[in-house]
């Protein structure tokens, strides 16, 4: 059975993301989702929240499971007996960020852990939970972004409702 992790913050999950999810799941038996559980950022939202999230954004997609880790992602797909780590590249400037994940990566795993990357559709490639926070923390318009329901807990967060 083929099993992938696609490893991020998710804070929180655009349909940039959905757009990965949803192609990678087609490439995998079992596409896990996680969410990266670190402790030197102050998220929006806590992790408990954001599997919450991802899980209700990701439910009719059968093969996909939501999980998160914190540490080294090399020992977490260990420990899932995981060999294929996929990221999403919307633009070249994700390109070196995402290159040298990949090859600490994979030298750090001794080979047993791989990244693929899947372009981010264009109708996406502009989107960042960074810029849709932005975004929302002002009033402005996020239906363009993330999913209703997720766009009304952002709002939530700001106390714009
Ligand atoms: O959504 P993000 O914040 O761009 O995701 C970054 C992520 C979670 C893929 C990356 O920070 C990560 O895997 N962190 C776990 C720690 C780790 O394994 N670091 C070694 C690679 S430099």
């Amino acid at each position: 059975m083929k099993r992938a992790v696609y490893p991020g913050s998710f804070d929180p999950v655009t349909f940039g993301h959905l757009d990965v999810i949803r192609r990678a799941s087609e490439m995998f038996d079992v596409l896990v989702v996680s969410v990266l559980d670190n402790k030197a950022k102050t998220p929006l939202f806590s992790v408990e929240e954001r599997v919450k999230i991802l899980k209700e954004a990701t439910k009719d997609i059968p093969n996909v499971q939501v999980d998160s880790f914190s540490g080294l992602l090399i020992n977490y797909a260990a420990e899932n007996g995981i060999h294929v780590a996929v990221r999403g590249l919307r633009a070249i400037t994700d390109f070196e960020y995402e290159l040298q994940i990949a090859q600490t990566n994979r030298k750090l795993s001794d080979g047993k852990l791989d990244t693929v990357f899947l372009t981010t559709s264009l109708e996406y490639a502009y989107l960042s939970s960074s810029s849709v926070k932005e975004i929302a923390s002002f009033g402005g318009d996020i239906s363009q972004c993330v999913p209703e329901f997720v766009a009304k807990l952002i709002y939530g967060k700001y106390h714009i409702l």
